[in-house]
């Protein structure tokens, strides 16, 4: 029996911290072997909030590098980016001519940042359309995401039906795989940690800069053992290893900071090794080569959905 088909987008924006990396990247990289899988590089996504082009190059490759540093063996996995595959916006049009206005307005992510006062541009606005294609063109059976973006899969199985409706069965309603509930990693403020927040631990930081973070953790000294240490390390260590450690060393924060740096670098250092080992070239190259292998899934499908549409003669 032909394996499932696993497909996740990934954000080209920015520098990944640990919570990333125990909120999304390790789980997929402890499943994705099971599948047939896909990770494409939404970079048309990124262009709506995303305009200087510098900083997108950078971080389409950077992303790439960062999932390849981790475990992902691109051998195993097509990694592509999602503007080298023209089907994905042209499918885009054609569902925009399906759905109303009023079903993207019950958009969560649009309305939260047109509620911020953010530009709401018309990508932001039709960014759950795009996001449709990108999985319905693969007849994709799992999309392993974050809980925000069970709405957007939700979008994704209605549009598969709007089509169908109107022309055929055409396109698989794919399911949601919400990543396992890890808990959010806190920063180092102790609220949850996220680049938005400036309180993040890098994750392919130097060693100096993880060792700035660390020291940096907000520490109270009303109790023995400072809280938000702990909740950081208890993703390094188990509850037992950290019981002894933490009586061990009562009150000295410095010390409990300076272990925490230690069992972060033992993770981290060979996979930042790993991330230095590879090229901008090395990521252009399985770029192409992963967009060859999609463009081909997409073209026989969109084929199929250009005679239904009726606009082959
Ligand atoms: P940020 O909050 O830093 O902007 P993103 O929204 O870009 O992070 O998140 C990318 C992925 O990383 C998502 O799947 C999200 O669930 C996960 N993630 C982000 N921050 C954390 C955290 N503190 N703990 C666990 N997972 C996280
Ligand atoms: N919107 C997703 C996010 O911000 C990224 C994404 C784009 C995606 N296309 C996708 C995720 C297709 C899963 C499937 O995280």
């Amino acid at each position: 029996m032909a394996r499932k088909r696993l497909l996740t987008g990934l954000q080209p924006s920015g520098a990944l911290h640990i919570g990333n990396y125990f909120g999304a990247l390790k789980p997929f990289v402890d499943t994705y072997g099971e599948y047939e899988s896909t990770l494409m590089v939404a970079d048309y996504h990124a262009l709506t909030t995303l305009k200087d082009p510098l900083q997108l190059q950078r971080n389409i490759l950077d992303i790439v590098k960062d999932y390849i540093a981790v475990g992902v063996n691109p051998e195993r996995a097509t990694i592509f980016q999602q503007s080298h595959v023209q089907a994905h916006t042209e499918l885009t049009w054609i569902f925009n001519c399906l759905v109303s206005r009023s079903f993207l307005e019950l958009g969560h992510a649009y309305k939260d940042k047109e509620a911020r006062g953010l530009d709401a541009n018309v990508g932001l606005f039709d960014y759950p359309v795009l996001m449709a294609a990108d999985i319905l063109l693969y007849d994709t059976d799992v999309v392993p995401v974050g809980t925000d973006q069970k709405q957007h899969i939700e979008y994704a199985r209605e549009i598969a039906g709007k089509f169908n409706t109107a022309y055929g069965e055409t396109f698989m309603p794919p399911k949601e795989q919400i990543l396992k509930e890890v808990g959010a990693v806190p920063g180092t403020d102790g609220k949850k940690m996220s680049k938005s927040y400036g309180n993040t631990i890098p994750l392919f930081g130097t060693h100096d800069e993880i060792a700035k973070a660390v020291m940096g953790i907000v520490t109270d000294s009303k109790g023995e053992s400072p809280e938000f240490v702990y909740a950081i390390h208890s993703f390094f260590k188990s509850r037992d290893e950290l019981r002894k450690i933490y009586l061990d060393n009562k009150g000295k924060y410095k010390t409990l900071k300076e272990i925490l740096i230690n069992d972060i670098e033992a993770v981290v250092a060979p996979m930042r090794e790993k991330r230095a080992s590879i090229t901008d070239a090395d990521v252009k190259n399985i770029l192409k080569d992963g967009g060859e292998r999609a463009r081909d899934i997409a073209e026989t499908k969109m084929r199929d959905v250009r005679q239904k549409i009726g606009v082959t003669l």
